[in-house]
């Protein structure tokens, strides 16, 4: 078959399947590419993170988040699969994090998972550049006043604050990235990780959205050893990566 005619046969089939999206009356979508894993060296590596992928989804499985229902978005926090809130809870009650970065505070779903599934010693260190009060927010006061949750208004994407923040991000167990997916900010914010020299010690990255279509070289430029824990985490895709030893990326397929 020639180009022209496979590239119109994919074409009415992209149609014909969005068609169908629309008479299911599916709640969200997006066109997204699925790509081979086998011809992905990091994803061969990501085997070692089956183990804590495991017992962090039969701990996600037997979690339930107290949710205040008055909150519009509370019912993400149990819906699973399908939302990360669970698979998150799970992992962090396996990987003994003390210092974790929630960068994209919004209103607070994923800090309040790492603090309520976290001791009384873990602190979350979450950014954002709007207030945590300026949305109607999961968190409370409290969690402010004893410690166990700072907020930073503060564009890590940025070098200099990136250089301002690189002590607590080398010291971090957990690096939740969940902020604006513009295809801009991941791409700088991971540049700037990869160049840097981490302090040697058990430490993750959680990338949501991994599916979204600016988000796919990002995902794929990951060079770390990594695992798509979609099926269990954001139906928009959930990316873990193992970044004990740094930040490795293939700038063939970063385009930022
Ligand atoms: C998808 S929401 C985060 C959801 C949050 N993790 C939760 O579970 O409730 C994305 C957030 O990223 C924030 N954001 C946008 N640009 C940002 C940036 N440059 N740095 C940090 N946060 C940013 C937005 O203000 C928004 O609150």
């Amino acid at each position: 078959m020639n180009n022209l005619k496979s590239n119109i046969l994919l074409i009415f089939r992209l149609t014909k399947t969005l068609l169908k999206v629309y008479k299911y009356k599916i709640r969200h979508f997006f066109v997204t590419i699925q790509f081979s894993l086998d011809d992905d060296p990091a994803v061969s590596e990501g085997i070692k993170l089956i183990p804590l992928l495991n017992q962090s989804v039969k701990d996600a499985y037997e979690l339930r988040i107290k949710a205040n229902k008055r909150k519009k978005d509370s019912v993400f926090l149990n819906t699973f699969p399908g939302e990360h809130y669970r698979l998150l809870g799970g992992l962090v009650k396996n990987i003994d994090a003390k210092t974790i970065i929630d960068i994209g505070t919004f209103t607070g779903m994923s800090s309040k998972v790492f603090l309520e599934n976290t001791p009384q010693d873990a602190i979350v260190h979450t950014f954002d550049v709007i207030e945590w009060q300026k949305f109607d927010s999961h968190l409370k006061k409290i969690n402010f006043n004893n410690g166990r949750i700072k907020q930073y208004i503060s564009d890590l994407s940025q070098k200099e604050e990136f250089k301002k923040y690189l002590e607590l991000i080398s010291t971090s167990d957990l690096i939740f990235l969940d902020a604006p997916k513009d295809g801009r900010f991941e791409y700088r914010f991971l540049n700037l990780l990869s160049g840097v020299k981490l302090k040697q010690k058990n430490r993750l990255l959680i990338i949501d959205d991994i599916k979204f279509l600016n988000m796919l070289s990002l995902w794929r430029s990951i060079n770390s050893p990594k695992i798509d824990a979609t099926s269990f985490g954001h139906w928009s895709g959930t990316g873990i990566v193992d970044i004990s030893n740094g930040l490795k990326l293939n700038k063939k397929y970063f385009h930022n």
